[in-house]
């Protein structure tokens, strides 16, 4: 078998270059691990960033997302006793971002490249590729109890944070892996019931953070720090409703609950490889880099990497021009590392470390009334949060 591209993983990395690759006319084959069902039904966060509607809009994908998703102009802070609201609509000239499940966005993005005749093998095994110092790779795997072969012209690497595709980059003399881990981990839930707030709050309280977040009028998604080793089977629902309300509740925000659906730990981690290409592999989105929950930075960011790689692969095909594929690793990283230290600003100025002195916990106050008191330091959050224009 041969085609232009060959994509390892089908998640938003994977699938979305496949489908901008596709409308300028550049095939790809796209190969992933895991079912179509899991990749589907896997829940992950929710919050699109502005360039990430428009792209989607743009691209011929916007039609559940403008029905079912909701566009939010604003977040509040929750902190010291009161709720103070950032209108990132007002302080970016018009930005916002919606709320949309990232499943959802995948569904999405598989139907696109189903209905044009795009080629998907979920439930592969083995993966293994060869050859990314000449201009020849492949990339070796079995589907449907069969080893199959695609020859390429490019790898894009978009195999997530358990990625194949990293370690195909020397580690030492090329790769270099930058890495942090948090002494805490977010519990999340899905519940039916009404949504608590019109927008997102981010929550400090003297027991941790916690974040009301949403999906529809009928099913909210919330979060709250946990030990990073807590068993979600060890939670009562009540008493996972009572401790996110006592996180709130010095703010004055009071919980709607309802019934608890579904219940996960998720880890907190930084992380960056560089450079992000060798050879005729170019890595995207987790493959590469993770950022801590905080801000939902992780689609989008995969989502402005394949947005840079489809257009340096379109001057490759198009004019035989190598030089964006040459400065890719360089343009990327530095939203990349933009998006870290946000992630890990939002995380730092939140969460409660363990050993916190009663210093640490009045310098977050102080720094929370810079973001909601002063307009500079509202913007600057406002317009990382509602995600930089995609280059
Ligand atoms: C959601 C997740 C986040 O990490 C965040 O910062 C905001 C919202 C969510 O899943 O809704």
């Amino acid at each position: 078998m041969r085609t232009q591209v060959a994509i390892v993983g089908a998640g938003p990395a994977g699938l979305m270059l496949s489908h901008l690759l596709h409308l300028r006319g550049v095939e790809s084959v796209v190969i992933d691990l895991r079912s179509r069902a899991d990749i589907e039904e896997t829940i992950k966060a929710g919050v699109l960033e502005q360039g990430t509607v428009d792209l989607m809009t743009r691209t011929g994908l916007g039609d559940r997302m403008q029905r079912d998703g909701f566009v939010h102009h604003g977040i509040n802070l929750a902190f010291n006793g009161g709720i103070h609201r950032i209108d990132m609509h007002d302080l970016t000239g018009g930005r916002a971002v919606t709320v949309y499940a990232q499943h959802e966005v995948l569904k999405d993005l598989i139907a696109a490249r189903l209905a044009a005749g795009g080629d998907l093998r979920f439930g592969i095994s083995d993966t293994a590729v060869e050859g990314l110092d000449g201009d020849r790779p492949v990339v070796r795997f079995t589907h449907e109890g069969r080893r199959e072969e695609i020859e390429c012209d490019f790898v894009a690497g978009c195999d997530g944070s358990r990625t194949y595709t990293r370690f195909l980059i020397p580690e030492g003399e090329i790769r270099t892996d930058f890495f942090r881990q948090y002494p805490f981990a977010w519990f999340g839930i899905l519940a039916e019931a009404p949504p608590s707030s019109d927008e997102l709050i981010y929550a400090h309280s003297d027991r941790g953070f916690a974040l009301i977040s949403t999906r529809s009028p009928s099913v909210q998604r919330l979060y709250f720090q946990c030990d990073p080793e807590a068993n979600p089977d060890d939670w009562s629902e009540a008493q996972i409703w009572d401790e996110i309300q006592q996180r709130v509740a010095g703010a004055g925000a009071t919980i709607k609950t309802g019934t608890i659906f579904q219940k996960a730990i998720l880890q907190f981690r930084s992380f960056v490889c560089e450079p992000m290409q060798y050879g005729r592999l170019f890595l995207a989105g987790d493959a590469a880099h993770t950022v801590p929950p905080t801000g939902a930075k992780g689609l989008n960011l995969a989502v402005a990497d394949v947005h840079v790689l489809d257009r340096a692969l379109g001057a490759f095909y198009e004019a035989k021009d190598t030089g964006l594929l040459e400065s890719y690793s360089r343009t990327v990283l530095r939203r990349v590392w933009r998006a870290q230290h946000f992630s890990w600003w939002m995380t730092s100025m939140l969460h409660r470390f363990s050993g916190a002195t009663d210093f640490d916990l009045r310098r977050q106050i102080a720094e929370l009334e810079m973001v909601t008191g002063s307009s500079s330091a509202a913007r600057t959050l406002a317009e990382n949060y509602v995600g930089l224009p995609l280059t």
